[in-house]
């Protein structure tokens, strides 16, 4: 990384998204507000914004600037937040890819006892520091990519020592920096092998001694869930985020990916801050998402490297005013796919958002999701100066040039990152 100046102008911008707007996540026409400035320059001073807007209106800023960066007439918006990723995990699932390929299913591979369990078992034979490589390694391909932001889950331990470990990886990921990250307890993501048979023993153990041990230790600071087929019931799911709103933790949860059901009803009782996933949801969970403020996460990267056609409703989503939220899900199995302009581009393409609105999702919402949105998402005065100086001009070829190793220059906290 290089030096932090004390006071840096970035100028020359061809276009600058600010993603200004009102304090919270931004829903139906409001997606589609970039606070767009042509020939614009930012401001960064203690790693914080200081200005942005028209260079025009900011020379006696600039002026003072003690470094000054050419952004070439290039894009800048705010990095990435990437608000759902499983991204500390061993080895990978190429095989399942193969077979994949070749016919059989996600879930029936699961059945058969592979999918999320394999990836246990190579995860609870790594040691942290093996485990911190990979992390590190997945981590990067987003930093490129442009993630500032990433949320991370647990999930691949499904006992008590490899759930620990992930997330003190995940802590250990947080403590080097740059990316900032977000924890989550994902130890309801399925039941472990050594409990077929007690479903019901595993559930009470994660919640009433590994939620509060988690909670206890601050390695959370999310608690989510996997309700669906081959995962937990909604009943399950209830007992798990139950126990971690009383520990303090924030709930998200996967609800509705391979089949119709209630999850998303229960997200809203329970008043968590997303539901993900959804390509299944019903109207009614939809209603309940509205009514209790719930952002929808949408993947749709895990849709499209499982070759299915069910996408979740997203224009039905902004129609119906949720604040909905873009991620990559990047994990082993349904999502080796890390980087969040494709998830972008196949927002756009697979779910007809306009990319103004998916770079909203992926940017200012996402932040509000995990908590961060008065820190990070918009490049607005006070807050980190994380954001991302693009080879492009507009914001629209972001998503436009699908899956192009498009590796913008990224600030995080006002310093530059070099990698
Ligand atoms: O979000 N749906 C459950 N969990 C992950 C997949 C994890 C895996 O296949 O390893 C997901 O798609
Ligand atoms: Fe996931």
């Amino acid at each position: 990384m290089d030096k932090q100046e004390a006071r840096l102008a970035i100028v020359n911008i061809g276009q600058l998204a600010t993603l200004a707007g009102p304090r919270r996540a931004r829903v139906g026409a409001e997606m589609r507000e970039l606070g767009l400035v042509a020939d614009g320059a930012v401001l960064v001073e203690s790693g914080r914004i200081a200005a942005a807007g028209r260079r025009s209106e900011l020379r006696a800023e600039i002026d003072r600037a003690d470094a000054v960066v050419d952004a070439e007439g290039g894009l800048v918006t705010p990095g990435f937040v990437d608000a759902h990723t499983h991204l500390v995990f061993a080895g990978n699932r190429a095989g399942e890819y193969e077979q994949r390929i070749a016919g059989v299913s996600y879930q029936e591979i699961a059945a058969a006892g592979g999918g999320i369990q394999s990836t246990v078992a190579l995860t609870r034979r790594a040691t942290e520091a093996a485990l911190l490589v990979e992390a590190r390694r997945h981590r990067d391909w987003m930093l490129r990519g442009g993630t500032t932001t990433a949320e991370a889950k647990s999930g691949y331990g499904l006992e008590r020592e490899t759930e620990l470990r992930q997330l003190r990886v995940v802590a250990a990921l947080e403590a080097e920096g740059p990316v900032r990250m977000v924890p989550t307890l994902l130890a309801a993501h399925t039941v472990p092998k050594e409990f077929a048979g007690r479903r019901g023993e595993y559930v009470r153990w994660v919640a009433e001694e590994l939620v509060p041990e988690v909670a206890g230790l601050g390695l959370a600071r999310y608690c989510d869930a996997f309700c669906d087929d081959h995962a937990f019931t909604v009943e399950e799911t209830r007992v798990v985020l139950e126990a971690a709103k009383q520990c303090g933790l924030g709930l998200r949860l996967h609800a509705e990916q391979f089949r119709p059901g209630t999850g998303a009803e229960l997200a809203a009782e329970l008043g968590a801050a997303t539901a993900d996933h959804l390509e299944m949801v019903t109207e009614a969970g939809l209603i309940g998402l509205r009514e209790a403020g719930v952002q929808p996460v949408l993947l749709p990267a895990s849709v499209f490297c499982l070759s299915r056609a069910e996408y979740p409703p997203a224009r039905r989503m902004i129609e119906m005013g949720l604040g909905v939220v873009l991620a990559t899900d990047f994990n082993p199995g349904s999502a080796p796919a890390p980087s969040m302009a494709f998830a972008m581009s196949l927002g756009c393409l697979a779910m007809r958002m306009l990319p103004s609105e998916a770079l909203v999702a992926a940017t200012i919402n996402a932040a509000y999701s995990v908590g961060m949105g008065g820190d990070v998402g918009s490049i607005e005065v006070g807050k980190r100066a994380d954001f991302l100086v693009h080879e492009c001009g507009d914001y629209r070829e972001l998503a436009y040039f699908a899956a192009a190793p498009l590796c913008p220059r990224v600030w995080i906290g006002g310093r530059e990152v070099t990698l």
